[in-house]
């Protein structure tokens, strides 16, 4: 059974105050809910980790990290090492969202060396890839998703790429209230699975969780999440507020 996964995906928002508030009415409303083979993750800016990993200690919520450095350690003014992520307790990692693709110019062979980073400090990565609108129009989406998946990804052994989550986010979606439909959605997670059946074979795919993001939402997410290849999702927007957070967990 592969695990059912909500990663909130906080990006640059939120105060101090307001991070420790949303952080704790999310811990207190999971308190009651059955999350058997399920997994809560919340995923605040670099600076409020620590809140997190201190709230995850007691509580049922799991923390990721937003971006990390493709460097162990050393001269790298404004980064965050995946070991000082593993040392604070940080179990996933953000990794390719296409804002720091477009915004950052990471591509999938700087994507590469981070997940190797992330997985040698004993966090998961979150995986991102998704096509842009033209791409979609073009009719390129599978092939930049191929790309994105076998450049970035491939080189890790079957063992290894057990370890990695993967969130399909159609760009045309991302904050924009366009969410893909279920039918797009499964189709491309379907295309997903069926890349990584034929690099690693059908039953290490069949353990990988795919999650889907891009305007998903406390009222689109349970059909969505019924589609049989999406495991769950990456929630921007709806992940700020408690409410739909938790309304989004509870349709995993
Ligand atoms: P959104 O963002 O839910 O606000 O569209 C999703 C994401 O960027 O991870």
């Amino acid at each position: 059974m592969r695990t059912k996964i909500v990663a909130g995906n906080w990006k640059m928002n939120m105060t101090f105050s307001d991070a420790e508030d949303l952080l704790v009415e999310i811990a207190e409303n999971l308190e009651d809910l059955n999350l058997d083979g399920k997994e809560v993750i919340v995923c605040p800016p670099t600076c409020f980790l620590e809140l997190a990993t201190d709230l995850a200690d007691e509580s049922r919520i799991t923390v990721g990290a937003q971006n990390v450095s493709e460097h162990e350690k050393g001269a790298y003014t404004g980064e965050v090492a995946a070991m000082m992520l593993e040392s604070m307790g940080v179990d996933f990692c953000i990794l390719g969202h296409s804002e720091r693709r477009a915004y950052y110019h990471e591509n999938n062979k700087a994507l590469a060396t981070k997940v190797d980073k992330c997985l040698e400090h004993s966090i998961t990565p979150i995986y991102c890839c998704g096509e842009v609108l033209e791409e979609r129009e073009n009719g390129k989406l599978y092939n930049v998703v191929k790309s994105q998946l076998e450049e970035a990804l491939f080189h890790l052994s079957g063992d290894e790429v057990k370890n990695v989550v993967i969130a399909y986010e159609p760009v045309w979606a991302i904050g924009t209230g366009k969410t893909a439909t279920p039918d797009q959605a499964q189709e491309m997670h379907a295309f997903i699975r069926k890349t990584l059946a034929e690099k690693y074979g059908e039953e290490t795919a069949n353990t990988i969780s795919l999650l889907y993001g891009g305007s998903c939402n406390a009222k689109n997410a349970k059909e969505l999440f019924g589609q049989k290849d999406v495991d769950g999702g990456l929630i921007g927007g709806a992940s700020l507020k408690a409410e739909d957070f938790i309304t989004i967990v509870k349709s995993l």
